[in-house]
């Protein structure tokens, strides 16, 4: 897979890139990552890519020129790919669509800063509008990397062990969260891993871990309906 991210602020993904996980990815050819500086599509002296909105109002506004510049200019180098514009009024990203996403051969990761984007980007791209969670963070860039996160550790080869992305939370039908898990020593403070865990029997432990799924997901469900 690859994955171009636009982005003012190519900086701050040097380090995230080249972490554990996405940097042996990357060493491996597993997934090509590229990070394109959306002011070297800007033009004049100040190289400006935001302005005052219309109407007033606070803040500033990406501009379409150097923003569809650029995403055209990293479409025309390797395919037209998946558009996601990340923004707080976009879908809300899940699971399934992380799993949708990693089924692409290419994205492209649009992040915004300031205000937001001048409407006609979006009506010339029409891109696939994500938002990672109902709050609003200072850029896309963020959003950028929870997508990046998500997506690659799905990519065959990328975790090592297949089998731990197919077990995590929200995989499978069901969209459980993972129950309880625990490792060594047998007993901690007084705590004692469950029996069953002991037994060596893996039908009951599946049938063990399944409920625990279903109780810590009714759990959440519950929490969640409180909050709101
Ligand atoms: N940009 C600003 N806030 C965002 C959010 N919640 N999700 C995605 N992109 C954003």
């Amino acid at each position: 897979m690859r994955i171009d991210i636009l982005t003012l602020f190519p900086e701050m993904f040097t380090s995230f890139l080249d972490g554990s996980l996405l940097g042996a990815a990357r060493a491996a050819g597993l997934i090509d990552i590229r990070v394109t500086d959306i002011r070297d599509f800007a033009e004049g002296v100040h190289r400006q890519v935001d302005d005052r909105p219309f109407g007033g109002g606070p803040g500033m506004l990406l501009m379409p020129g150097p923003v569809v510049d650029c995403v055209e200019g990293v479409q025309r180098q390797a395919g037209a790919g998946h558009l996601v514009m990340l923004t707080p009024g976009g879908r809300r990203l899940d699971q399934s669509i992380v799993e949708e996403l990693s089924r692409k051969e290419r994205i492209v990761l649009l992040c915004g800063r300031y205000e937001g984007f001048d409407e006609r980007i979006k009506e010339i791209l029409s891109p696939d509008e994500i938002s990672i969670g109902d709050y609003v963070l200072s850029g896309g860039e963020v959003a950028a990397m929870v997508i990046v996160d998500a997506v690659s550790r799905l990519l065959p080869g990328v975790l090592g062990h297949e089998e731990s992305a197919r077990q995590d939370s929200f995989s499978g039908a069901e969209r459980l969260v993972e129950g309880p898990q625990y490792t060594r020593p047998r007993e901690y403070r007084g705590l004692h891993v469950p029996d069953v865990l002991l037994s060596g029997d893996h039908k009951r432990i599946a049938a063990w871990r399944h409920e625990r799924a279903v109780d810590a997901t009714r759990r959440r469900t519950l929490q969640t309906t409180i909050n709101k």
